[in-house]
């Protein structure tokens, strides 16, 4: 059983979520209209993981017997000027909602719901990998520049986080 408090604030992280799916998946659209494959994949896959994470708190909620509330998604942006202002707005992205997971944690403590303290576990670490990820992206960006001639070697760069993922998840899903 969740009380109103906890339930409410998860439904508001469910918008979070929610929002950042739309978000990406705007941001692979914008990369693939400027002919950057590798960007767009991986934020296509980054706009599936944004929608499993809002799923998790959705199922979560109903499994508690609250109800989970379908969220109202404010328009995205369509344009993102160049690649280092979409990263750079990726990463405070991550930052907003790492914080809103942090004050979740906070609430679930002052309302002892030892229960959803344990399943917020998992976007801590999740949250630590995506900044992490984040800042790795955008200080290649700045090593590399984001000028026209650098677009090419930034987007294989991204194409090699891809095939890094893809081979990550078919070696878990092998030891599954
Ligand atoms: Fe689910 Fe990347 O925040």
């Amino acid at each position: 059983m969740l009380n109103t408090k906890i339930e409410s604030a998860l439904n508001e992280q469910i918008g979070l979520e929610g929002y950042a799916s739309f978000l990406y998946l705007a941001m692979a659209s914008w990369s693939e209209r400027e002919g950057l494959q590798g960007c767009a994949n991986f934020l296509y896959r980054q706009s599936d993981e944004e929608r499993e994470h809002m799923l998790r708190i959705f199922n979560y909620i109903n499994e508690m017997d609250g109800y989970a509330l379908t969220p109202a998604i404010a328009q995205t942006p369509h344009d993102f000027g160049t690649i280092q202002a979409l990263f750079d707005k990726v990463y405070a992205h991550e930052q907003k909602v790492t914080n809103s997971i942090n004050n979740l944690i906070t609430l679930s403590y002052e309302e002892k719901d030892h229960s959803t303290l344990n399943f917020l576990q998992w976007y801590v670490q999740e949250q630590r990998e995506e900044e992490a990820l984040m800042r790795d992206i955008l200080t290649k960006i700045r090593l590399i520049g984001d000028g026209a001639q650098s677009l090419y070697y930034i987007d294989k760069e991204l194409e090699k986080i891809n095939r890094a993922t893809a081979a990550k998840e078919t070696t878990e899903g092998e030891n599954t």
